[in-house]
């Protein structure tokens, strides 16, 4: 079928995510379409995708599900009935309904499913004394990435147009597991180690890290958990404290070791 133009949607707070659609870009062969990058603060997908578009949406998985924020953030975005390629990026544990989710909210949100991957990114809770998927997406994850945007490629090349597609099956279950909870904890910031180079602001998604003269401020009840605060800290100031959230680091540090390899379906 006749694509005119691609759309390259991403939530990434932490940056894997949009590592990985930088390999399926490159395969699909359109590694100059817009990207609209879906994590800065106030940012959401808005417009009508039409029929001829080719629509990329990727976003993490966040306790098996997708982020709320970014579902949020997706919501106002309209297709046509055009063909849009599906992607969840998880830390090494599992997938479980998100890539299910990002299906379903594609039709939803009038587009036809043509392909679905997941794929395996540095777990945001992964740190240097609870090590989990570190590096990845790495070369060869990047390079089924690759393989996935031509699997795409060549379906759409093959098929006159959406009609003549089956409907895409991809894992999940429904009703979808609960959601992560947000709010009430944050990374906290050492003082004595800060240097108030404002990282943390820019890099938290939802805009909850201030700069005052105090030192870095956190509205605890709009954190998401990301840690895109922790991992873009130059000085190691930015540390998730919180036991729960410690506990959970050294569960998948310990059960989480098995490397696990993308999937996709097309
Ligand atoms: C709140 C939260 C929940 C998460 N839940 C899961 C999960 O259920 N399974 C999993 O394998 N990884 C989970 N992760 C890890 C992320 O999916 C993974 O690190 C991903 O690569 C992050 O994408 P990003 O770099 O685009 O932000 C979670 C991360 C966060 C912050
Ligand atoms: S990124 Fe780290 S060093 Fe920079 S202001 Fe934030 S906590 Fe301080
Ligand atoms: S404060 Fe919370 S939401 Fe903001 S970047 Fe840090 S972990 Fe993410």
């Amino acid at each position: 079928m006749r694509i005119d133009a691609a759309k390259f949607f991403s939530f990434s707070p932490t940056g894997t995510t949009q590592k990985v659609l930088e390999g399926i870009a490159q395969g699909l062969g359109w590694p100059e379409a817009e990207r609209v990058d879906l994590t800065r603060p106030k940012a959401q997908a808005q417009g009508v995708c039409d029929s001829g578009v080719l629509t990329v949406i990727g976003a993490p998985v966040y306790a098996g599900r997708l982020p709320a924020e970014a579902v949020r953030r997706l919501r106002p975005l309209r297709g046509k009935g055009g063909p849009a390629v599906l992607f969840v990026v998880y830390g090494n544990r599992a997938y479980e309904d998100a890539l299910l989710e990002l299906s379903n909210l594609a039709v939803e949100l009038g587009f036809f499913p043509i392909g679905a991957g997941a794929f395996i990114g540095e777990h945001s809770f992964s740190t240097p004394a609870t090590p989990v998927a570190v590096g990845r997406p790495d070369a060869a994850d990047l390079r089924l990435a690759r393989e996935f945007g031509q699997a795409v490629a060549a379906k759409l090349a093959a098929a006159p147009g959406t009609a003549a597609m089956d409907p895409l099956i991809v894992p999940g279950n429904m009703p979808y597991r609960d959601g992560a909870t947000t709010g009430g904890l944050a990374p906290e910031t050492v003082a004595d180690e800060c240097e108030r180079c404002g990282q943390c602001v820019t890099a938290c998604p939802v805009g909850c890290v201030h700069l005052e003269d105090s030192g870095v401020v956190t509205d605890k009840a709009a954190c998401i958990r990301c840690c895109a605060c922790v991992k873009g800290c130059p000085t190691g100031a930015r540390v998730m404290t919180d036991a729960s959230i410690q506990a959970i680091a050294t569960r998948l540090a310990t059960n989480c070791k098995d490397r696990k390899a993308p999937e996709y379906f097309v």
